[in-house]
């Protein structure tokens, strides 16, 4: 009997390509929950008209230097880039900001997976947005395709609970809805789903969590907003262009 639902695979952490159990689908999820993911998602809400994930923070500012009304965003060691117009909390997104704007994004884990699930010969048919604050978008979003992989950023392409707890949260409603979770990766994540209650305190509790929290501040805000279940909303696909 064919499956009710999209067949879904998941690599829990996306280093240097290729990934396990990677393969062509119709849609790429890229997850990294604290905070690119997140942050794109509010940004994308907001109107941002195209999002350009790189890996160079000095190619991002050369790009932005060369695309007027453009603005080069991301962070290292969370915070913002000397020359940067924005670093990666979430609230520096606004309307205002970023609506009708190119953002060249250059984070520490996120741009990697975006740009890896995002380039023209990934295999992808479409990529978007994965987070909790955008999560019963993304879930509508992916059970409405035949295929689905869902590639956490994870940290220095080593594991990160943060998103393989939102793969897990994913694949479980999506298994719920008849999808097949083709990876041990894809059946360990959805064990893992945390339930609502607990959400914060697991985003809380992982590592770059940990870390934001002790920068205190807005970083503090941020983790509390990344842990917050839809957010924002919103899961448009985006081309390889990133474009919506
Ligand atoms: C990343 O790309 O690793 C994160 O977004 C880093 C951060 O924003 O703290």
């Amino acid at each position: 009997m064919s499956p009710r639902g999209p067949r879904v695979r998941v690599a829990l952490a996306t280093g240097p390509r290729p990934w396990p159990g990677a393969g062509p689908a119709d849609l790429a999820v890229a997850v990294d929950v604290l905070r690119a993911t997140s942050t794109l998602s509010v940004a994308l809400a907001n109107g941002a008209a195209r999002i350009v994930p790189l890996t160079d923070t000095a190619e991002a500012i050369a790009r932005r230097d060369a695309d007027p009304g453009s603005l080069a965003c991301g962070e290292r060691d969370g915070r913002i880039v000397p020359g940067f117009d924005l670093g990666n909390s979430p609230s520096e997104f606004t309307a205002e900001r970023v609506g009708g704007r190119t953002l060249y994004f250059a984070s520490t884990n996120g741009s990697r997976a975006m740009r890896n699930v995002s380039s023209p010969d990934s295999g992808f048919a479409a990529w978007t947005l994965g987070s909790f604050v955008n999560a019963t978008d993304t879930l509508e979003r992916a059970a409405g395709c035949a295929t689905v992989f869902v590639a956490c950023a994870g940290k220095l392409g080593r594991f990160a609970l943060e998103d393989a707890a939102f793969a897990g949260w994913l694949c479980a409603r999506l298994e719920a809805r008849g999808a097949v979770l083709e990876t041990p990766a894809a059946r360990m994540a959805a064990r893992l789903a945390p339930s609502g209650p607990g959400l914060r305190a697991l985003v809380e509790g992982a590592s770059h969590g940990r870390y934001l929290l002790s920068l205190g501040g807005t970083f503090s805000d941020d983790v509390a907003f990344c842990a917050s279940l839809d957010g924002v909303g919103g899961s448009p696909t985006l081309g390889p262009d990133g474009r919506p």
